[in-house]
């Protein structure tokens, strides 16, 4: 376990390193089990930055099946906009989709906004597949439901920083999924 001292902003872990790495594993064995046989050409990983840094790191490293990496960032439109949860895409993949096998890496499912745009917008670029791998999810705050193919862990309603997620792009490196406390997101 690594010895890093718990922020004061934290109310407490959710999920330890050890968990999340045997969640991971049970996932990576999943995912190359359905993509067994498939060309390292074929089957990119597409990760969406900056929450699944970490996590698409880990589950890469585990697949036994040859992949390629990708990243896209998105952003969420600040003013105020008639569409709910309206989001756009701000840095797109190098790799062609059309063809390819493509699994889409996210840190979290809150709204479902976020998963339910991108899904749109890669199936809209005819690749040969697309599943969505997602670590975490909140189902209690669902307002579209997305199809997830591979889920981590299912959490409470709770703002959770750690292993990539951010609260105003602080906590991310924490080794650890914790929830913070309410006072710190909430005034
Ligand atoms: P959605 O579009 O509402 O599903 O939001 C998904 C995005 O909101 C995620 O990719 C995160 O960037 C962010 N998000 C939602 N909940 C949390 C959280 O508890 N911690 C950190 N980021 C979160
Ligand atoms: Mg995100």
């Amino acid at each position: 376990m690594t010895d890093i001292p718990i922020p004061d902003s934290v109310e407490h872990v959710l999920l330890d390193e050890a968990t999340i790495r045997a969640r991971i594993e049970v996932l990576a064995e999943k995912i190359s089990r359905d993509y067994a046989g498939i060309r390292n050409e074929d089957f990119i990983l597409v990760g969406v930055l900056k929450g699944s840094f970490i996590f698409l790191a880990d589950l890469a490293r585990r697949l036994t099946v040859p992949h390629r990496v990708d990243f896209i960032a998105l952003s969420s439109y600040t003013d105020a906009t008639d569409v709910p949860g309206a989001v756009r895409l701000i840095m797109d993949t190098r790799a062609s989709i059309p063809g390819r096998h493509v699994l889409i890496v996210e840190d979290i499912l809150d709204t479902g906004y976020t998963l339910s745009y991108l899904q749109r917008v890669f199936s809209a670029r005819g690749p040969a597949s697309l599943r969505t791998c997602v670590l975490l999810s909140k189902p209690e705050r669902r307002k579209v439901e997305v199809p997830v193919d591979y889920l981590g862990f299912e959490i409470p309603d709770v703002w959770v920083v750690g292993y990539g997620l951010d609260f105003n792009d602080r906590f991310r490196t924490l080794p650890y999924i914790a929830a913070l406390k309410r006072s710190a997101y909430e005034k």
